[in-house]
Parts: C-alpha cells; structure tokens; sequence
C-alpha cells in the first residue's frame, strides 16, 4: 500500500488527511519514483485553501526528490535506482512513492542530497526565472525583495548579491532580517505582522536615491502599492505571488503617471514547460549550488503524515527557507 496525503475539500489545514492507496504500475512514459524528501510550496496551501482550485479528491504536491523503482514502456532515459528530483505537476508529492512523467525528471548530481533537492528545485528554478528571464542582475542596481527569508527569498537574495546587484530585503522580525543579510542583503527593511508597508517606499527612496530598478514581490495585496512606490522610473514590478491575498485590478494609465512602470506576473510553470529549458534551468541551477551561490536553507523536516503541521507553520510566517515532509 501506499501512503498519501489527500483532500476532499478545500479548507484550512485540517483537511488534509492521510490514507492509502495501491499504486499502479507506471504508464507509457512514466517512471514510479519513492520519494526520500517532499518539498513543500506556499502554492501548496493556495491550491488547499481553495484559491487556486484543484479537481477534487486530490493529493497536493509539485515537488520531490528519491529513487527510480521502476519503469514504464518507452523510457529509455533513466534506471532503476537512479537519484532523481522534480517540482511540477501534475501534482501528487505528498506521497511515499508515485509515478510521474520521465519528460519532467531532473538526475540528481552527487553534490546534491535528497532534502537539498527538495529544498531548492521549485524555489531555486522561481528564481532562476527571476534573475534570467525576467531581470538579469546588474551590479551597483538596486532590487527589493518582499518576504526575504522565506524559502524562495533567501535564494533569491543570496543569488541578487553573488552577481552584484544591492538588495533591499523586506522581512516581519529581527530575526529573520540577519538571515537575509547573511545572505548578502545590503539592507533590510523589517515590518511586522500587521504593521503597514506605509512607510516602506520613503524607506526604500532614502537607502537609493531614485528607487529600486526592481521590485520582486510575492506578498501581494498588502504590498502591491508600496512595491509600485518603491520603484526607480521605469523600474519593473515582479508579482509573482500573493500570499496576503489576491492582487488588486491594475489601472494601466497609472503605471505611467507613477513614472513609465512595468509590471509582470511571472510563473515558473512557463519557464520550465519545453523539456529542454526544464533540463538547461536545471544545470544552471545545480552549478550555481555547487559554486555556492544557491545554498539550501531547510528551516525543518517533519513527518509526511503531519503535512497540516508544515501548512500552519508556513501560513503563520514562522520559517525561514524550506518546509520538507519526509515519508
Ligand atoms: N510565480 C511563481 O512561479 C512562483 C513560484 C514559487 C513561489 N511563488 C510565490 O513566492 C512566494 C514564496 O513562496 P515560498 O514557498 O518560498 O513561501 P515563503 O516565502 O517561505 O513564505 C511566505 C512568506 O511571505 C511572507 N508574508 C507576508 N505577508 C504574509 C501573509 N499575509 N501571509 C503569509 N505570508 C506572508 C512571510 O514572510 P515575513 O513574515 O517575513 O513577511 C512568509 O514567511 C509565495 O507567494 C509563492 O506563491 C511563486
């Protein structure tokens, strides 16, 4: 039998319940995978709590690293045994095993271990899109990063700095402000849990002169407007995420009265859809790691039967880097 996390309905962490299941043989195409770490995203909770909606029953997860067990007809491209990773869907990672497309596979190098793969392949190929496909690092230019030491915020500002950029972390306590700065923040804004953004765009000004050239934000609603604020004429808006809740509806004239903005709304799916960029991403990613300019931070590794545990945690802001689930 094989062991799962499922849902029913959407709703808070309590609906997530653990169950079984056999596992059937993989298809044409597919290889069968037992998973040795689970990497947990904060998409994980949009798509539980209903946000993003999922065709229900289902299991969450975009993201895990382990051995290949077995394989379907047609795959050529992998062994019995082999140490592999992914972190795309279709979703069904919170599992002991499982079976995936072997198009989507990623062989795991020696330099990498199982929880550091789970730990950095979503989040670190987030911000391989970040720093390629959306805004390439200029050294001496200036960028906000919102949320900062979260999982993918401390790769994120640690990838900014190694290649020059000034980096001005936003993050709610102390504590998390010195780890971003450990990572190679310049300087780090700290505002906390229910406190304003209000003052965050003279803050950012003062610290640059003309405003950041870019704003990484993945906050969302409670940041939207200050991130806007926050930016140097013709500086770029990244929204990539909404974890204080969904993005207002964009007035575009306005971008122009605030001084010939841009704004995009990046998704990872997208930059890893063609194989190929998957694969090439991917090498791009595990060089960066094992030069040391991607590290990866497991802020905890718990049970994957308390999956609802990792979900509270993430959704109280109490970690800093990644959530693994372990079978
Ligand atoms: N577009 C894409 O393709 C893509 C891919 C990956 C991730 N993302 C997005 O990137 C973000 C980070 O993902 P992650 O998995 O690494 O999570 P995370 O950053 O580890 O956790 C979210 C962080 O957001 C901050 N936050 C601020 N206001 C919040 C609020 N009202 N509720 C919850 N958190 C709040 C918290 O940091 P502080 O307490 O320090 O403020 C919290 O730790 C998410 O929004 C996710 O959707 C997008």
């Amino acid at each position: 039998m094989n062991h799962r996390i499922t849902f029913q309905q959407a709703g808070g962490p309590e609906v997530l319940t653990w169950s079984e299941a056999p596992l059937p043989e993989p298809g044409p195409g597919e290889v069968r995978i037992r998973h040795s770490a689970i990497g947990v995203n904060y998409i994980d909770i949009y798509q539980r709590a209903g946000a993003y909606p999922v065709p229900l029953p289902a299991t969450l997860g975009f993201e895990a690293a382990g051995v290949v067990e077995a394989l379907g007809v047609n795959v050529a491209e992998f062994q019995v045994g082999q140490r592999v990773a992914y972190m795309d869907g279709p979703t069904g990672a919170y599992a002991e095993s499982r079976n995936h497309p072997a198009s989507r596979l990623m062989p795991l190098p020696d330099s990498l271990s199982d929880e550091e793969a789970a730990a950095i392949l979503f989040k670190g190929l987030t911000t391989h899109m970040l720093v390629r496909r959306v805004w390439r690092p200029v050294p001496g230019e200036w960028a906000l990063v919102h949320a900062a030491a979260g999982g993918v915020g401390l790769i994120l500002t640690r990838w900014l700095a190694a290649e020059g950029a000034r980096v001005i972390g936003v993050v709610s306590t102390e504590e998390k402000a010195g780890a971003v700065k450990a990572e190679g923040a310049e300087a780090v804004v700290v505002v906390p849990r229910g406190g304003s953004y209000g003052q965050l765009a003279a803050q950012v000004k003062a610290l640059t002169g003309k405003g950041a050239r870019v704003a990484y934000d993945s906050v969302g609603l409670d940041t939207f407007e200050a991130s806007l604020d926050s930016l140097a004429p013709f500086g770029l808006l990244a929204s990539f995420g909404r974890a204080s809740g969904a993005l207002p509806l964009v007035d575009v004239a306005e971008l122009g009265r605030r001084g010939g903005l841009a704004l995009q709304r990046p998704s990872v799916f997208p930059h890893v859809a063609d194989p190929a960029d998957l694969q090439a991403a991917a090498r791009d990613l595990f060089e960066a790691h094992a030069r040391g300019i991607v590290r990866a931070h497991i802020h905890a590794q718990l049970p994957l039967r308390e999956a609802a545990q990792a979900h509270r945690l993430l959704e109280s802001r109490g970690t800093q880097g990644a959530l693994l689930l372990i079978p």
